[in-house]
């Protein structure tokens, strides 16, 4: 029996058990119960009213609000993905694995906006001012406005920030803070929530934008940025393969903008660095196409990137084949292995299958599936495609290839980019030099590719 007061609460899902068990039996996590004390306010068994309670009050919907007014940092990458600026009196949630570079973004993010005369102010809980300012140095901000301090106390903060007039706050990070009115350890679903709320409320009340660093953590120990996802106006992630310098900013909430935008950047030795072309830096430069590799014609939020998909074939020297996959989804790929093998007689038994999407990005859009497809036919009946072709379109358990959105964004960026042929779902139509082979099947695909004949 937990002891009064004590709850045993999941630090990756914030759900609330009344007993120890290995796993979290809403999230499946293991390890991630963590007994909190759940305290409340002295004598208040019921929610707390404001002090001056004016009752409810409708307004009209047609009343015609402004839209907020944004902070633009001229870091365009950032300001597209937050929806053209920040929004005045946004708390925005900055989430992404340790040493992915938040910190490092949200520096630049405040010197950058702080440059253009936003009042700014970075708040670590981290590391110490000296190291911050060390660090701001190396990136070109040694001569910035932007105020530092080192701080992990909710109240001391929140007292600070009323003192000055501030446009734009950055607290690194939420996992460090603690505020007094919970006995929980810092780091903990309790401590977290709590103070995110009060800083958040900080935020609406006083008009001032705070973006908020939070670890994303694998093994529980401090409570992950998903258990205040809800409070926030906007959940932007830092993602990053380890080996590779580029960085996406992708919004995965945003009540001020589109969801699914990314940012690209590349990160070097004074910083981040903005990539405003990702096509090109996505790409295997030079050199011919080996077989095994297909281009996707993708699309991220509102930009079209183009990436190369690769995959490799090879005997298996073990009973069960290996199936590995870096940059798309496990299932995804099991499925299109079924299709081929049901549909397209392509076997995978006894091969081990790699696919990897270069350069380190995630594609998730169903588009890349014929793209995928491709590059494991490819590599299966080892042809190689065509050196100037792009692939995309959708693809159905029935071994159907279906038409997807933009395909004329896809071409366009295909055709600046150099490529003149593309491997598309019937029904896209061709463009000036632009040759497309339409493919209703994915049986058309295999034998396209097979036979290397492309009019
Ligand atoms: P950091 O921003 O501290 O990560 P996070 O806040 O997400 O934990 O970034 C840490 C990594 O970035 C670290 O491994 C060093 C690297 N880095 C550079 O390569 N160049 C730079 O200019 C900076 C500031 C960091
Ligand atoms: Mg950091």
């Amino acid at each position: 029996m937990a002891r009064d007061g004590a709850a045993y609460v999941c630090q990756s899902c914030g759900a609330v058990h009344s007993k120890w068990a290995g796993q979290c039996s809403a999230c499946n996590a293991w390890n991630s119960l963590v007994e909190e004390i759940q305290s409340r306010p002295p004598g208040a068994l019921a929610p707390t009213r404001p002090t001056k309670a004016r009752g409810l009050v409708f307004e009209t919907l047609e009343s015609h609000t402004p839209a907020p007014p944004r902070i633009v940092t001229g870091l365009e990458e950032f300001d597209r993905v937050c929806g053209g600026g920040i929004a005045k009196g946004s708390a925005i949630l900055v989430g992404g694995d340790p040493g992915v570079g938040k910190s490092t973004l949200l520096l630049q993010v405040v010197g950058e906006a702080a440059r253009r005369g936003a009042a700014c102010a970075y708040i670590s809980g981290e590391e110490a001012v000296d190291q911050v300012r060390a660090r701001a140095g190396r990136m070109g901000f040694g001569e910035s406005s932007v105020k530092l301090a080192a701080e992990t106390a909710v109240r001391d903060i929140v007292d600070g920030l009323k003192r000055e007039r501030f446009d734009l706050v950055v607290i690194d990070s939420i996992q460090t803070l603690w505020s007094d009115m919970h006995e929980a350890g810092p780091g903990s679903v309790t401590q977290v929530r709590a103070a995110v709320a009060e800083l958040v409320r900080f935020a609406k009340s006083r008009g001032v934008a705070m973006l908020l660093v939070g670890h994303v953590t694998k093994d529980g120990q401090i409570a992950g940025p998903k258990v205040v996802e809800h409070m926030v106006d906007a959940v932007l992630s830092l993602e990053g393969e380890r080996g590779y310098p580029f960085r996406i900013l992708r919004a995965a909430k945003n009540r001020f903008g589109a969801v699914d935008e990314i940012g690209v950047f590349e990160m070097g030795d004074s910083g981040l660095r903005e990539v405003k072309n990702p096509s090109a830096l996505f790409l295997n430069e030079g050199g011919e196409r080996a077989a095994g590799a297909a281009v996707f014609a993708g699309v991220e939020g509102s930009r079209p990137v183009l990436v190369e998909f690769q995959a490799l074939v090879a005997p298996s020297a073990y009973g069960t084949p290996r199936r590995a996959v870096v940059g798309w989804d496990q299932g995804r790929l099991a499925m299109l292995l079924a299709v081929l093998e049901a549909r397209c007689g392509v076997g995978f038994a006894g091969r081990d299958v790699y696919l990897n999407v270069a350069g380190g990005l995630r594609i998730s859009e169903p588009a890349a599936d014929l793209a995928a497809a491709a590059a494991l036919i490819s590599s299966a009946l080892d042809v190689a495609l065509p050196q100037n072709c792009v692939v995309f379109g959708e693809v159905s358990l029935s071994g159907e290839v279906r038409s997807v959105s933009r395909a004329d964004t896809r071409l366009k960026e295909a055709a600046k980019l150099g490529f003149g042929r593309a491997l598309a779902p019937s029904g896209v139509a061709e463009t000036g030099a632009f040759r497309v082979t339409g493919v209703a099947r994915l049986m058309e695909a295999v034998q396209r590719i097979g036979e290397d004949t492309w009019t």
